[in-house]
């Protein structure tokens, strides 16, 4: 099973989704080397992509975030509030956050305190985070967040007030911070209770947009999930988690957000490589958001425990609130919901495969139900084409590599689907073990739309299949960089293309030395030339609204880290600008070598689990 979905890609003529190839099913019609082992990439809404930041403040129709607000009509939404800038909300007290809905649809656990131990028979525990050592210092705002989902005036986050807030010190009006009970299969194994062992759900937001918001803090104390761990998170993963949620949103990727960064004087012990030398590093929270951060290992843990009731409770709050096409009374709609995730986290790991996005840690209590990237660790973009990249230095086998993220995928899905049985009759499962089948062929589908967008290719040909392959397999035998050589495929016109002329493109330049690059580029030039109603211009503007000029790749990460952990933030906020553009070529990231070819330092820099 675990095999099986390695995209490969078939080379013969196939008009429909790409099949499975198997080492011996390889038919070759061109004479040259043979692509048996070429893993295909990808990313979201191929055609159709828009990027998100174009988007981003049209009402909340987006399909990818199953909200109820999408139902409530516009007219009504803007009926209710005056969306005028000068009316958001400049005092943090009033900005109501409850975890009301969420207490009374569940019961919580009956024991109180932050101290250890095994939780049954609730959903979440009540959980006062621990506030930080001050002084207390605003390393990062999302502005975006602040204003266009909290509806906070961004100058609300220079006040003392915010600071606390935000870090946990201090409380909103209504909320009951609460951690979340769950559990989880780790690198294969069932792990059994995890939950939120430094998180705090603050409650949920409902904006003006009509949208409802969960906010968590991270790294805000011990709670009863803590385990072994002191609570806490350190400014070098937290910079990593607000950076990167930003930069995948204005990827198109959805994901979790992050409103703030907070930094602070507590010192936190961590041993990063676990090789024994720890040292001590500073506490931080990020203040983070999504619509549900109900996770699969939330409903396993359900499952595990055979507390069947409290499984179809929540699985009926998850459908109403956030699957709004679900009717409550449909008998199938466990199946329905199943049948979403699974389309949808196959879409979410397309999107990755697109950006050359590695997560890191694929474990199912990392995998959201919402199909939204979540739990930002040791993740990684892959800088040189390679379908074996592992950001993690946790991760000997490459179990999480990039190219076996769509395995991941399907193993969580079917952890999923057993979380399900309990409450699905016989022929229901049937049904959904089928469904789960659609798995590789919907990733697949989705892979092959993404790559001929991400090559600007209109309309559908034999061939394009094969022309995607070749280009993957050139551009890992040359070890051509994936984000800068598809963007600058993005940036030549077909003239230059024919010239060979690649004054400063460097991705091109070393993807040119393949002794087949002529071969395909004449495959390419006679395609995309071929095309109805094209230009080269809109091919280029087409391609480079889908192909990222700017992506955080880690030494980028790594330098402004290295002056966050000094006080200085000024690298973070000029990640965190500029990421918010990653389609549109910008000055300062021009002058700051972020599309140049990556410095030598960078060579062999390594991400742990360890935050
Ligand atoms: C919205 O609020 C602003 C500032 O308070 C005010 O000037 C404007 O007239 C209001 N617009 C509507 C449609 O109520
Ligand atoms: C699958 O998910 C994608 C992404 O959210 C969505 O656009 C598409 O309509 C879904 N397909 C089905 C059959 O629901
Ligand atoms: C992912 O899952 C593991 C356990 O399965 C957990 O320890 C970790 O905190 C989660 N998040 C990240 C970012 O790794
Ligand atoms: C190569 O392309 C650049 C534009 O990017 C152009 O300025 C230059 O003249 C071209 N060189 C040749 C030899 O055609
Ligand atoms: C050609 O493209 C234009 C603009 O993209 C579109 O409006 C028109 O319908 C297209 N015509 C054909 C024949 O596809």
């Amino acid at each position: 099973m675990l095999t099986c979905c390695v995209s490969s890609i078939r080379v013969t003529a196939s008009t429909e989704a790409p099949s499975v190839l198997t080492e011996s099913g390889a038919s070759m019609s061109v004479d040259m080397w043979s692509i048996h082992r070429v893993v295909v990439f990808a990313l979201a809404a191929a055609s159709s992509f828009t990027p998100v930041y174009a988007q981003e403040f049209s009402q909340s129709t987006d399909p990818d975030c199953h909200s109820h607000d999408s139902q409530r009509s516009p007219h009504t939404v803007k009926s209710r509030w005056n969306m005028s800038v000068s009316n958001l909300i400049q005092d943090p007290d009033q900005l109501r956050v409850s975890c009301k809905k969420l207490i009374e649809a569940f019961p919580v656990d009956e024991v109180d305190g932050n101290f250890v131990r095994t939780v049954k028979n609730c959903i979440f525990s009540k959980s006062i985070p621990t506030p930080l050592k001050g002084p207390l210092r605003l390393a990062a705002v999302s502005k975006d967040v602040i204003e266009g989902i909290l509806d906070l005036h961004v100058a609300v986050t220079q006040s003392e007030d915010f600071l606390h807030y935000a870090s946990g010190g201090r409380l909103l009006l209504e909320s009951v911070p609460l951690a979340h009970r769950y559990g989880g299969h780790q690198f294969g194994y069932w792990a059994g209770q995890l939950g939120d062992g430094r998180a705090h759900l603050l409650g949920q937001y409902y904006n003006r947009k009509g949208e409802t918001w969960e906010l968590q803090l991270k790294g805000s104390g011990k709670t009863p999930y803590s385990r072994s761990g002191d609570g806490r998170a350190v400014i070098r993963s937290s910079v990593r988690e607000f950076l990167c949620s930003e930069a995948m949103h204005f990827l198109g990727v959805p994901t979790s957000r992050a409103a703030s960064l907070i930094v602070s004087e507590e010192p936190v012990l961590r041993d990063q490589f676990y090789n024994g030398n720890v040292k001590t590093e500073r506490g931080a929270v990020v203040l983070r958001l999504a619509k549900s951060w109900f996770r699969i290992g939330s409903l396993e843990i359900l499952a595990q425990s055979g507390e069947i009731d409290l499984l179809r409770k929540l699985l009926n709050f998850v459908t109403d609130e956030h699957f709004p096409s679900i009717s409550s009374s449909d008998p199938d709609k466990y199946l329905v919901f199943f049948t979403t995730v699974v389309n949808e986290t196959a879409h979410l790991i397309a999107q990755w495969m697109s950006v050359g996005f590695a997560h890191g840690v694929c474990n199912t209590d990392n995998f959201s139900l919402l199909s939204i990237t979540i739990d930002y660790g040791p993740f990684g973009f892959m800088e040189s084409y390679n379908p074996n990249f592992v950001p993690s230095t946790s991760d000997d086998e490459g179990r999480y590599s990039i190219g076996a993220q769509a395995n991941a995928g399907l193993f969580n899905l079917e952890k999923l689907l057993g979380a399900l049985t309990p409450v699905l009759t016989q022929k229901q499962q049937k049904v959904a073990k089928m469904i789960l089948k659609g798995y590789v062929s919907i990733y697949q589908t989705r892979i092959h739309q993404i790559f001929k967008a991400k090559l600007g290719l209109l309309g559908e040909e034999e061939e394009d299949n094969y022309l995607i392959a070749f280009l993957l397999k050139m551009m890992e035998d040359t070890q051509s960089d994936f984000t800068m050589t598809f963007r600058q495929l993005s940036e030549v016109s077909d003239m230059q293309l024919q010239n060979r002329n690649f004054t400063q493109m460097w991705a091109l330049d070393d993807l040119s030395l393949h002794k087949h690059f002529s071969e395909w580029l004449n495959m390419y030039l006679s395609r995309v030339n071929g095309q109805q109603n094209d230009t080269d211009l809109d091919r280029q503007n087409r391609m480079k609204n889908i192909n990222p000029r700017y992506v955080l790749r880690n030494w980028m990460a790594e330098s402004a880290i290295k002056k966050a952990e000094m006080n200085d933030f000024s690298e973070v906020e000029l990640l965190h600008h500029i990421l918010s553009s990653p389609f549109v070529t910008q000055e300062t990231a021009e002058e700051a070598g972020y599309a140049a070819r990556p410095p030598l330092w960078a060579q062999g820099l390594k991400v742990s689990c360890s935050s």
